[in-house]
């Protein structure tokens, strides 16, 4: 099967770029990852992409605090498109994409997120589920579109609130499920794209 390129953006810890590269080095996934990419400089997901031996840039992301500087935000796109990236991957990506990289990968920017969307957009959102006091959250992987943690649903996968929770412990059984769940719908779709 061919193998889709995925081009991985990242901004902290990267243990979804680490399932993701795993699931590939294990033959789970027919993908290839052709380039890593990250706004800070000393972050973790760069890290393991040095690991796992893959293309990895720092891309300096200016002056803005939420989002790319439009040239910069051109740049991503350019070293996406120079790696012959297919399908692009935010996996902890901390900065809202504008119209260039909109524009470019339309509908094929992925993202995942810690709750089941629509519910809790934005940060932290398994904190938001405990204080709302719900019995079930989870994670949910979703096209990414102009407006924050919003765009077309692709899959989404349910995580029990427990009596004893911490933010945490919530957020680190979230974490186990992410790691199964974005896997999987890539895999889906890099078979889907194949057929
Ligand atoms: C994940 O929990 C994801 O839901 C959110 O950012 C976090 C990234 O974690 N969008 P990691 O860097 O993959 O460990």
């Amino acid at each position: 099967m061919k193998r889709l390129a995925l081009g991985i953006l990242g901004s902290g810890k990267g243990s979804n770029c680490r399932a993701i590269l795993e699931n590939i080095r294990s033959g789970v996934l027919p993908a290839e990852v052709p380039v890593v990419i990250s706004d800070v400089f000393d972050a973790p997901i760069l890290d393991i992409a040095r690991e796992f031996s893959v293309p990895n840039a720092y891309l300096p992301p200016g002056n803005f605090r939420t989002r790319l500087e439009p040239q910069v935000e051109m740049e991503l796109v350019q070293m996406l498109r120079a790696a012959a990236v297919e399908l692009v991957v935010l996996a902890g990506f901390m900065r809202v994409l504008k119209s260039p990289m909109l524009g470019a990968f339309q509908q094929r920017i992925l993202n995942i997120h810690p709750s089941l969307l629509p519910k809790f957009p934005g940060l932290e959102a398994w904190k938001q589920a405990l204080a709302a006091g719900d019995k079930v959250t989870g994670c949910t992987v979703h096209y990414v579109d102009e407006k924050i943690d919003h765009g077309d649903i692709i899959a989404q996968r349910e995580v029990a609130i427990l009596p004893n929770d911490t933010p945490e412990s919530l957020h680190a059984r979230i974490q186990l499920v992410e790691h199964e769940l974005y896997p999987e719908v890539i895999a889906r779709l890099c078979r889907e794209r194949a057929s």
